[in-house]
């Protein structure tokens, strides 16, 4: 059974494959009006979600398709071995669709399940965002390989599947990243881009950024701990140190790179209010690129699943 939970399972024309496809889907929506007609993904959110959550019931609706969303904290999943819950859930939907606050916790789903399994989003691993983001540079500079992309922020989850993506596409991916998230440096993960050379860190955020095609940023504080309480001394320290980090127009004076984020934005941390707005933002368009990467995803999951 092939699921989606990192792209560690995926080989590097798997992922181009896929990328290729994603691109079609945008290109030709309306081919797959009817295509998940008479199938249900069910939807299970252990945490908060706008886009994950709007993308991929938007893409079943406009695929014919249904969308069952289920709060991790209205189910039953707590009250016994996920893998069992997970089980019968797939004996009533075609796909399961998972945001875990533990990788280990999908992959137990994903154990117990009869039909592929999405991550999306968990401690580790962002692998539907990392496919919409190499769908907008695909979209943006009409390739993907040879290009150079440069995050700036803490290292997360999205991070990851950043490495491994651009590594199996042939994206320069350049890091500044001061912080990281508590275990979200995974040695393995750097493994794949080793061979093929596509991946770098840089200590000086003003060289790194005058050689990028894109720059890309994140929240500073996972969406668990954003509005926590118990987070606000960590939380002050880490804007403290990431504020010269952030990306505004002084930063990106020397540059023609475009401006991602994968959203929500904290502008004036991560990011200026006037950048996520300013000509040179691809922002919404990537954003918007969760619906056409979700169809493509979910699709392909389906093929290979017959
Ligand atoms: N980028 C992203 O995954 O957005 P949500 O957390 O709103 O789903």
């Amino acid at each position: 059974m092939k699921h989606l939970l990192s792209w560690k399972n995926w080989e590097n024309d798997e992922i181009r494959e896929l990328l290729d496809f994603a691109v079609y889907v945008k290109g030709h929506r309306t081919y797959y009006n009817g295509a998940m007609m008479g199938r249900s993904i069910a939807m299970l959110f252990q945490k908060t979600s706008t886009r994950t959550r709007v993308s991929f019931e938007a893409a079943m609706t406009e695929m014919g398709g249904h969308a069952i969303y289920i709060d991790w904290a209205t189910s039953n999943f707590e009250l016994t071995d996920i893998a069992f819950e997970s089980k019968y859930l797939s004996r009533n939907v075609s796909l399961i669709l998972a945001r875990m606050k533990k990788h280990a916790d999908l992959e137990k789903i994903a154990n117990g399940s009869e039909v592929p399994v999405v991550n999306g989003c968990c401690n580790l691993f962002h692998p539907c965002q990392s496919l919409a983001d190499m769908l907008t540079i695909q979209m943006d500079a009409g390739k993907i390989e040879g290009t150079t992309l440069c995050y700036v922020g803490v290292h997360n989850n999205v991070v990851n599947s950043l490495v491994e993506i651009t590594a199996a596409l042939g994206v320069n991916l350049v890091l500044v990243t001061p912080l990281a998230n508590p275990g979200a440096v995974i040695g393995e993960v750097n493994e794949r881009p080793r061979s093929g050379g596509t991946l770098s860190w840089e200590k000086d955020v003003r060289h790194a950024v005058r050689n990028a095609d894109y720059v890309y940023t994140d929240t500073w504080v996972d969406m668990e701990f954003f509005n926590d309480p118990a987070f606000a001394a960590q939380k002050a320290e880490r804007i403290d140190l990431m504020l010269p980090y952030q990306l505004n127009h002084q930063l990106l004076a020397s540059t023609k790179a475009k401006v991602m984020h994968d959203m929500p934005i904290h502008p004036g941390y991560e990011i200026s209010r006037e950048l996520v707005d300013d000509p040179r933002s691809i922002i919404f368009q990537q954003a918007e690129n969760r619906l056409d990467a979700q169809k493509a995803v979910m699709l392909r999951l389906l093929d290979r699943a017959a």
